[in-house]
């Protein structure tokens, strides 16, 4: 059977290219999103992508994905270090979570050294540019 995977972009994400592009490089995100499909084609997975500035936008469509997605990759962007509520509605769907983000959180700011989603999720991958999504394509295909 396919396997339906579901990557979420959180907030500032739908700047890439622009913003900080020391930092996240200066690709937008619909490059990004096009070799995030190419990927999971190639692993064999079907995916979807959805990107939001929301929180509650991203935790309706984490609750969603429990009906209709086997798996989730959430680069929850600022929200990764202060919202409990991401974490709370990772933890209610029973479906796995990976956490991704561009930039090694570790080797900035204090305050992004903490994720308060990492222990809901399955694992996390950061520091490899937009390499963190396509590692995390392939740890979904191999679950
Ligand atoms: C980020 C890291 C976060 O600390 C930051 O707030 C982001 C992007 C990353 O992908 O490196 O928005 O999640």
């Amino acid at each position: 059977m396919v396997k339906n995977i579901l990557v979420i972009h959180g907030p500032n994400l739908n700047l890439l290219g622009e913003r900080e592009p020391g930092i996240y490089g200066e690709a937008s995100i619909d490059s990004l999103n096009s070799s995030i499909i190419d990927r999971a084609k190639e692993q064999g997975l079907k995916c979807e992508i959805f990107q939001s500035n929301h929180e509650g936008a991203i935790i309706d469509k984490l609750h969603a994905a429990r009906e209709k997605f086997d798996g989730v990759i959430i680069n929850a962007g600022a929200y990764t270090h202060y919202s409990y509520a991401i974490r709370d509605a990772i933890a209610a769907i029973k479906i796995p979570c990976i956490e991704v983000h561009i930039s090694n959180v570790f080797a900035r700011d204090e305050f992004r050294a903490k994720s308060v989603i990492a222990p809901v999720c399955k694992g996390s991958i950061c520091g490899f540019g937009f390499g963190s999504y396509y590692l995390a394509v392939q740890a979904m295909a191999e679950l």
